[in-house]
């Protein structure tokens, strides 16, 4: 009999992480407290912006092997292995990560679980929590019951091949009996050769956040690159380019501009830093509050470099901001460089427009106070300047000539360095980017 598997938490690891894994032939239950997170799903309808996840999710309702619950009694009693795909957001008021979610399923799950059960988290977690976790579910739950740790790193956009194609898998784990069940759920992967790492659980709960701070690090050593380049006129893509044919530096993760948000490596740095501090590691991280600090200035000095533009004053003044995601081929607006650039250069006056092909309704839950406009040609209506502030393909593909005769102003802030500038100045608009040469 195949393994019948559970997902705890449907957002866009969970929901992701169980239409997969019946797309690898496995029954799966995927569970959230949201009744009407599942309802939709449940009716094939994936409630946020995925590409490709929605054929995934449709295929496999119809073959059958795939259904959402609110109910967890119902998920754990059928069940042979559970993943734990809750969020881990950053906590109110706090560095670290907010753990209710992850210890609330746990407990939820502890009583319905069967005698031979495997509980596997995959949500990013302090270092730590996966043996606390162990520890918890002894005398709640079964004797037999095993917790494992197989972190996730998937990327929103990609989410559906990073799960089905991903760089490795790592598994920290207790025992040969985890070990071989999560070999068998991963068993069509292991067949495509992706490399299976086996570690102990503290490792595999760092292997997350190092992956990740090291990624986030690499953005900001370019930006503080950028920092430089603008003090002494030079042009940090092309530098970029030049150190990144380098094969020990690559060029991936290298594009300077405003800089990382989403709902991972922001609060991923920030949590880490404050569990190596609780483990008295403190000084072994303090690099990455100069990462978070080099990652907000860039937001900083985007608001600046428009203030300048519009000679020093919102007041009065429209600008558009192109972008409300953290990213392209999202809707995510957790922790958004854009919607902070925006929500910035609303308070200090101005008339604020923002625009996003899939992002502005997340956007206007979060900030109902600005004006979003979902056809680019209006909000470039009257707009006296305009931010570039999520690297859309649809906005490098622009014509700078048919929105200048639109646009009141033409001051063009490229804070993702993706637009062409000849082709925005050959236009009469004033380019200016984030560590190029602003002439
Ligand atoms: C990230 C990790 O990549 C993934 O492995 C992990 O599981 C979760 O966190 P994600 O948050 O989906 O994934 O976004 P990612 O594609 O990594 O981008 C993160 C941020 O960095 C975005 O805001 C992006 O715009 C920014 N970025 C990325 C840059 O500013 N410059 C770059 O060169 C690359």
């Amino acid at each position: 009999m195949p393994l019948r598997l559970s997902v705890i938490g449907t957002g866009y690891l969970g929901a992701t992480h169980a239409a997969c894994m019946a797309e690898l032939g496995f029954e799966v239950v995927g569970v959230d407290v949201d009744q009407a997170k599942v309802a939709t799903l449940n009716e094939g309808r994936v409630p946020f912006f995925e590409p490709g996840l929605d054929e995934v999710l449709e295929r496999n309702l119809a073959a059958g092997r795939l259904r959402f619950t609110a109910s967890v009694e119902d998920a754990a009693t059928d069940a042979d292995v559970h993943f734990i795909c809750v969020g881990t957001p950053q906590a109110a008021g706090a560095q670290r990560a907010d753990m209710s979610q992850v210890l609330g399923s746990i407990e939820a799950l502890a009583p319905h679980l069967r005698a031979d059960a495997l509980v596997v988290g995959k949500s990013t977690v302090p270092v730590g929590t996966a043996a606390g976790l162990a520890e918890r579910l002894k005398g709640v739950a079964a004797p037999g019951v095993e917790v494992a740790w197989n972190p996730e790193f998937l990327r929103e956009g990609f989410a559906v091949a990073d799960t089905l194609h991903p760089d490795r898998l790592v598994v920290g784990v207790r025992s040969q009996r985890a070990e071989d069940l999560l070999r068998e759920v991963y068993a069509p992967l292991l067949a495509q050769g992706t490399p299976f790492l086996v570690t102990d659980y503290a490792t595999a709960e760092l292997v997350k956040v190092a992956a990740n701070s090291f990624l986030a690090t690499k953005i900001s050593f370019i930006n503080a690159m950028a920092e430089v380049c603008e003090a002494a006129g030079a042009d940090v893509t092309e530098l970029a380019e030049a150190i990144g044919y380098d094969p020990r530096i690559g060029s991936r993760f290298l594009s300077a501009g405003l800089g990382f948000g989403g709902g991972c490596l922001p609060k991923d740095i920030r949590a880490f830093m404050a569990r190596a501090g609780e483990l008295g590691a403190e000084e072994a991280l303090t690099f990455l509050r100069e990462v978070d600090q080099i990652n907000l200035r860039r937001r900083a000095h985007t608001v600046d470099l428009a203030r300048k533009a519009l000679d020093g004053s919102f007041a009065g003044r429209a600008v558009t901001v192109l972008g409300a995601a953290f990213k392209p081929n999202s809707d995510d607006v957790r922790d958004s460089p854009a919607l902070d650039v925006a929500v910035a250069i609303h308070n200090a006056g101005a008339r604020v427009v923002v625009h996003d092909p899939k992002g502005l309704a997340n956007a206007a839950r979060v900030y109902p106070n600005l004006d979003y406009q979902p056809d680019v040609m209006t909000a470039f209506t009257g707009t006296d300047l305009v931010i570039h502030a999520t690297e859309w393909a649809e906005y490098r593909d622009l014509d700078p000539h048919a929105v200048a005769e639109v646009a009141r102003g033409r001051h063009v802030i490229d804070a993702r360095n993706t637009l062409d500038p000849a082709t925005w100045r050959n236009a009469g608009w004033t380019y200016r980017a984030l560590g190029r040469p602003n002439a």
